[in-house]
């Protein structure tokens, strides 16, 4: 009897256990699916009813603006100074037959400039063409002008201090470091949003009809057999680039959601926006674009609704995503080029072959985007 009253007692403790278990199991699944499903909802509402659905900015942590109502101010014009005056006597003399084309690299300190130098050099050897290589700097550190040396090749750039300018009109405070990055650094940020929108104005770059943009870990190791700018401009080409790269989903917050709240609110038809998968953005460390693009009244627009929404500062938008889904937008699918053709490195992030730089997977759109629809004569 005894026996049995034991082992009785033994499983009701067991069936307790058990029971207390399968609880706090259960209860642990559902604290989690209810934070998936949260998720779900952000997801769902902008990607699968998309154009429905009704775009809330401060869900996604960005400051209210109407994408239909806001005003984009032209800016006062900045003067041509220094090396803007010798780059315009320059263009004057231009040759008929030769597109007017130019290298520009951004960079923060002129701590920078021994790599400058390097892709400078690689430029030199390595590309056809002789177009004028502009190197722009931006922060407070950055010298109206510095001593230029023949031995070490800085006679031969084309300078340009620029001036950043912070965001008066943002509601929230900006947080030091972002879920995107939190070893990064303000200046990141300012740079980003210098290179989205301001840096077309500068009349150093704007008086040229294509811009190849790199930076100053960008190499071209190995020489191309044409020359880029005439390519371009022959198969007229709006925007080109050289790989495709895949965005953290917290680098993006809200971003491609209040981009189709755009188009809907103020009933553009974009080119290709809506087959591009989200989160995917043209690399853009090498990047040739006719600047009549970014000087179009439409990519101004869009990148001050960018701008004004804050995701820049609140998030670490990047300007490759904000640019990538301009170009999808405004640009036909047929104006623009993959050139996968160029050697391109970066550094260590970027070896120069780079299986998950050319061959995006999970995505048959953008597989077939990497295809070059034109071969290079
Ligand atoms: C269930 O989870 C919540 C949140 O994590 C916690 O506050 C609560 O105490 C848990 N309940 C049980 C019975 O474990
Ligand atoms: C547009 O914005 C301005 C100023 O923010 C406001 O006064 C005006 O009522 C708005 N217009 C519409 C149609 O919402
Ligand atoms: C180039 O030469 C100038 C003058 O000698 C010097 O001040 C400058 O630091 C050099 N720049 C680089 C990147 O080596
Ligand atoms: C954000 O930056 C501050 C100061 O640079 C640093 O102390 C802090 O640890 C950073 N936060 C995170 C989450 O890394
Ligand atoms: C070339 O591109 C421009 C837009 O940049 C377009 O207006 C024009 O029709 C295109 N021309 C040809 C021949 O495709």
């Amino acid at each position: 009897m005894n026996l049995r009253k034991e082992s009785e007692k033994r499983l009701l403790v067991v069936l307790l256990c058990l029971i207390l278990v399968v609880a706090w199991f259960k209860n642990g699944s559902e604290v989690k699916s209810e934070v998936e499903s949260s998720e779900k909802v952000e997801d769902q509402k902008t990607t699968e009813s998309g154009l429905e659905s009704e775009f809330r900015s401060e869900q996604y942590g960005l400051d209210p603006v109407d994408p239909a109502n806001f005003t984009v101010k032209s800016r006062p014009k900045i003067p041509c100074m220094g090396d803007c005056i010798t780059v315009q006597g320059l263009l004057k003399d231009w040759p008929e037959a030769k597109p007017k084309g130019a290298y520009y690299v951004l960079i923060p300190s002129m701590k920078r400039m021994k790599f400058v130098l390097r892709i400078f050099r690689q430029i030199r050897s390595n590309l056809l063409g002789l177009y004028p290589v502009i190197v722009l700097c931006m922060t407070s550190t950055c010298p109206k002008s510095f001593p230029r040396d023949s031995a070490n090749g800085t006679d031969r750039l084309f300078y340009q201090r620029v001036q950043q300018e912070a965001p008066s009109f943002l509601r929230r405070p900006i947080p030091r470091n972002t879920s995107c990055n939190k070893f990064e650094q303000m200046y990141h940020r300012e740079m980003n949003r210098f290179q989205s929108l301001r840096i077309y104005d500068e009349p150093i770059l704007s008086q040229f009809e294509y811009l190849l943009r790199l930076n100053d870990v960008s190499e071209i190791p190995r020489p191309v057999s044409f020359d880029i700018f005439k390519f371009t401009k022959t198969h007229n080409i709006t925007y080109g680039y050289r790989g495709i790269e895949f965005e953290k989903k917290v680098c993006t917050r809200g971003l491609w959601e209040a981009s189709r709240d755009y188009l809907l609110k103020n009933d553009i038809d974009p080119q290709f926006f809506s087959q591009w998968p989200p989160r995917r953005s043209f690399y853009n460390n090498f990047e040739i674009s006719k600047s009549s693009l970014w000087l179009s009244q439409e990519y101004k627009a869009l990148l001050t609704y960018f701008d004004r929404l804050g995701g820049i500062f609140y998030h670490r938008w990047g300007d490759g995503a904000m640019r990538t889904i301009a170009v999808s937008m405004f640009v036909p699918r047929s104006q623009v080029h993959h050139f996968g053709n160029v050697p391109y490195r970066h550094g260590e992030y970027l070896p120069e072959v780079s299986p998950g730089f050319d061959k995006v997977e999970g995505s048959d759109y953008v597989e077939d985007f990497l295809d070059p629809n034109l071969d290079v004569e």
